[in-house]
């Protein structure tokens, strides 16, 4: 029996993390849930978008199952989950990307997977503003990068490519014009890179990477990356398999995992049943891999890619006026586990 935190999340949320939760189920793999709130949900029943039940729930079961949070943008509350990944310093976030047959995408041989840094760089939080009186006249944020930060997300990819049996890792910053942050995370990069001599080692500028990723993704393999460079090429990796639908993400770090997918709460669909569930449920399968149940975590993944192969019972957002909606399409993918 294992035992999760489940955080249903805002807008699709709990439509997808529900059908998540069904899948699992169907899998016989046993689970002891413990069903949390955060974002929106939680400010509206705790006045905070982070309750301390919450956090202590995830420092008991050091693993987590969580649906999209709102973020207000401009003021409001900070992020949540940025919130979450310093505070259980969830320093990889790792984003697979692999082509499915049976989607509109022009690109058949995207197989790469984006390891982005996930608690410093531009996401630090350390942001002001300077004021002349009550006007804004400036706004300031800071990148931190740190050699110890650096340095475990960087071996924490060359790790995955040797446990997951893959060529090639690509360090994509911009040094040439952030001397200091770029340039020490490229540093650290090259140094690293020579304990691992069985695992070619590329590294790329940022802007240069976005063109190569969308005229060549076969090139890539594992991409490693600061904050914010991962938090945008990872969306266009979703991007070129077809859509932020597909794509889940696991937070993985030294106190707790959490998984999740790259989109957010989709507000535009919130209450229309037909968000496709498929990304929050490949959350699910990382997350069974990750207890061990690796079984279970590749007949879901294989359901998935099977239920997208057949071209019938999908989310609107993969076939244009299919009249399917969620639940539709999780009783496929559990009728193909
Ligand atoms: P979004 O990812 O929620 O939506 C972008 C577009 O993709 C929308 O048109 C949406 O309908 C579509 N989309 C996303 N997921 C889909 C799915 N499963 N099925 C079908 N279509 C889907 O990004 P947006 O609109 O920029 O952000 C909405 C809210 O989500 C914001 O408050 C943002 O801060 C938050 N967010 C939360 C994340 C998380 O909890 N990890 C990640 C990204 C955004
Ligand atoms: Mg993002």
């Amino acid at each position: 029996m294992h035992k999760i935190t489940l955080i249903p999340g805002d807008g699709i949320g709990p439509a997808i993390v529900d059908a998540s939760v069904q899948v699992i189920e169907a899998t016989g793999v046993k689970v002891d849930w413990d069903t949390q709130l955060a974002g929106m949900a939680a400010v509206e029943e705790h006045a905070t978008p982070l309750p301390e039940e919450t956090l202590e729930s995830i420092r008991r079961t050091r693993v987590c199952l969580k649906g999209p949070l709102t973020t207000p943008v401009g003021g409001g509350y900070r992020s949540v989950n940025v919130t979450l990944r310093q505070t259980f310093n969830l320093y990889a976030n790792v984003r697979p990307a692999m082509s499915f047959e049976g989607t509109s995408s022009p690109f058949r041989n995207v197989d790469l997977v984006t390891i982005r840094e996930n608690t410093e760089g531009l996401y630090a939080g350390i942001e002001h503003f300077i004021k002349f009186g009550e006007e804004k006249i400036a706004a300031e944020s800071i990148a931190v990068i740190t050699r110890q930060g650096s340095e475990r997300v960087v071996r924490f990819a060359f790790d995955y490519a040797r446990a997951a049996n893959r060529k090639k890792v690509t360090l994509v910053h911009k040094a040439n014009i952030l001397k200091c942050t770029g340039g020490l995370f490229l540093e650290i990069g090259r140094d690293i890179a020579k304990e691992y001599p069985e695992i070619d080692f590329d590294e790329r500028i940022v802007d240069a990477c976005c063109m190569q990723l969308v005229m060549k993704p076969e090139i890539f393999d594992v991409i490693v990356t600061t904050n914010l460079f991962g938090d945008i090429l990872s969306d266009l990796a979703a991007g070129l398999i077809g859509g932020l639908g597909l794509t889940a993400g696991a937070n993985i770090g030294t106190d707790a995992a959490i998984f999740e997918a790259v989109h957010g709460s989709a507000p535009d669909i919130a209450d229309l049943g037909i968000a496709n569930p498929t990304a929050m449920i490949l959350a699910a399968s990382m997350m069974l891999e990750h207890l061990g149940e690796k079984e279970a975590a590749g007949r879901i993944e294989r359901a998935v890619r099977a239920v997208i192969r057949e071209g019938q019972i999908l989310t609107p957002d993969l076939r244009k006026d299919s009249g399917f909606g969620t639940q539709q399409m999780t009783q496929a993918i559990i009728a193909n586990l």
